[in-house]
Order: structure tokens, then C-alpha cells, then sequence
């Protein structure tokens, strides 16, 4: 690990000036090329706050940012942009095409790519969220969990080399979220990509390579997901590490520590 794409340095942030409370106090944290990283904790942490600042919506009243070199600030606000896919949690106010493949190009039109490329960025991004069926839907006639697996897609096909998601995954059903972690999984090993993702989603949590925990606009820890749910009470942990700790609890012979859902399978089928 080299140098870090994202920088935090002790980034402090108020909406009111007048009320004096800090929602984020003195936040720090890199994160690497290549990482999938997960910001965690409570509701009102602060963490969607956080994403806005990292890409310049919203401006810290202290602290600094630097994405991929660039120190964030209105002279680097757009290149930095073209750097960063960003998901939100609410789809609806993010679509502006008639049909799901136009809404997917509409990024793209800026790039000036010949027709065939643009195409097949397209069909790569709708095939990897398995929208590509739904190419020539109206994108308002679609359910949620479509509706934000397109807006993922419209993110990818501008090949990012950080993709944001913050509960972007919300409205899925568990197939199609299990389905979207693989093929995320899939393209950070191909194309280097560095995903961060805000979430309170277990399996989501287990599908980043380290965790970084908010409370109360601060970072309270930060490590890996198991040390995390070893440590952190109020994380409920995943399925597996549920099921250890109640063996335990029942006087069965478990090995004492975090279990990922195969280890668990692997030691029950022995
Ligand atoms: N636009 C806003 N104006 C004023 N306060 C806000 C605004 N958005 C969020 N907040 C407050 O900031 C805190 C952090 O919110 P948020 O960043 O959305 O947390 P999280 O995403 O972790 O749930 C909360 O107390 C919330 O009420
Ligand atoms: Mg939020």
C-alpha cells in the first residue's frame, strides 16, 4: 500500500454554525487504492454527511481532503468528480433518460465516444447489475431495487476508480444484493477499483476488506470486519458469528473466535 486515494485529515463539520454542535469532529482516515472499505454506525453518525463532503457537496469548516492527489477544493471539485461514481440511497431524483439504456449513457454522452464504444460500455454496466433486459424499460416504471441497480450501472459504465455507495443497496432483495456484492467483488480484482460503502447491511460489512466505525461524527474504530464484530456490541454480527456465539453459549466445543459463514459450514460438516 502506497499512497492513499482518499485522505481525510481531520475533517470538522457543523450545518448550523449557530447551535455549535460538531457532526463531524476531527475525522481521519486513508483509504487505499484498490480497498473496499465500509463506514458503519448508528443512524445520524454522520456518515452521509461524510460521502457529501468527499465529493465536494457539501465543504468542511475545517480539515482537508485529498482524492487521488488532488487536494479537494473548487478548482479541483470537477476533476475530482470524474474520479468518483456516487450511489445515493434515494434513486428516484437521480434518473433524467426515457429508457434504462439511455439514463446509462447519459454520463457517458460528455466523454464523446464513437457510438460503438459508448454501446458497449453500456451493456457492460447493465450486465453486471443484470439490468441488461430491461435495457428499452422506462426507467420510472421500475421498482426500486431496479431503479438503484440502474443508477449503479450509471455510475460504472464511467469506469470510476472509486465507486461511493451510500445505502446504496437498500431496496434490493437479498438475491439481487448477493448477486451485486460478487460482481463488485468480481470488478475491484479486474479493474483496481476502490469501493467504499456506507452501509448497515451484515453481508456487505463481511464483502469489505476493513470497516470503519462512526459514532457521533467520530471515527471510533477502524479494522477488520471480524475484529469489528468481535469489538463493536452494537454491530449485530452476520449470520455465522451468531450462530458460533450461541453454540458457545451452549457449551458446544466452537473455536473462540470469528467464523466466516464457510468456516462455519466447514466445522459443522465435520
Ligand atoms: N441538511 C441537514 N441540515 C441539518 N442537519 C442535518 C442535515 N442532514 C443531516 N443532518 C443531521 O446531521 C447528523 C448526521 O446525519 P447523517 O450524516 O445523515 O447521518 P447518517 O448518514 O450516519 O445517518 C444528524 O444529526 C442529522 O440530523
Ligand atoms: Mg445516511
Amino acid at each position: 500500500m502506497s499512497t492513499p486515494i482518499i485522505q481525510v485529515e481531520n475533517v470538522t463539520f457543523q450545518y448550523d454554525k449557530r447551535t455549535e454542535t460538531d457532526i463531524l469532529s476531527s475525522v481521519s482516515f486513508n483509504i487505499y487504492k484498490g480497498e473496499w472499505v465500509a463506514i458503519v454506525g448508528k443512524n445520524g453518525s454522520g456518515k452521509s454527511t461524510l460521502a457529501q463532503i468527499l465529493v465536494g457537496l457539501l465543504t468542511a469548516q475545517q480539515g482537508e481532503i485529498t482524492i487521488d492527489g488532488l487536494k479537494l477544493s473548487q478548482q479541483t471539485i470537477w476533476e475530482i468528480r470524474r474520479k468518483i461514481g456516487i450511489v445515493f440511497q434515494n434513486p428516484d431524483n437521480q434518473f433524467i433518460g426515457t429508457t434504462v439504456q439511455d439514463d446509462v449513457a447519459f454520463g457517458l454522452e460528455n466523454l464523446n465516444l464513437p457510438y460503438d464504444e459508448m454501446r458497449a460500455k453500456v451493456d457492460e454496466a447493465l450486465k453486471l447489475v443484470g439490468m441488461d433486459d430491461f435495457r428499452l424499460h422506462d426507467p420510472s416504471q421500475l421498482s426500486g431495487g431496479q431503479k438503484q441497480r440502474v443508477a449503479i450501472a450509471s455510475a460504472l459504465a464511467l469506469d470510476p476508480n472509486i465507486l461511493l455507495l451510500d445505502e446504496a443497496f437498500v431496496m434490493l432483495d437479498p438475491a439481487s444484493r448477493q448477486d451485486l456484492l460478487i460482481a463488485l467483488k468480481q470488478l475491484k480484482q479486474k479493474k483496481q477499483i476502490t469501493i467504499v460503502s456506507i452501509t448497515h447491511d451484515k453481508n456487505e460489512m463481511v464483502a469489505a476488506d476493513r470497516l470503519i466505525v462512526l459514532n457521533n461524527g467520530r471515527v471510533v474504530n477502524s479494522g477488520l470486519p471480524k475484529e469489528i464484530f468481535m469489538t463493536q456490541a452494537e454491530l449485530e454480527p452476520p449470520f455465522s458469528e451468531r450462530l458460533r456465539r450461541k453454540l458457545r453459549e451452549l457449551g458446544k466445543n466452537v473455536p473462540n473466535e470469528y467464523m466466516t459463514e464457510d468456516e462455519m459450514v466447514r466445522w459443522l460438516c465435520k
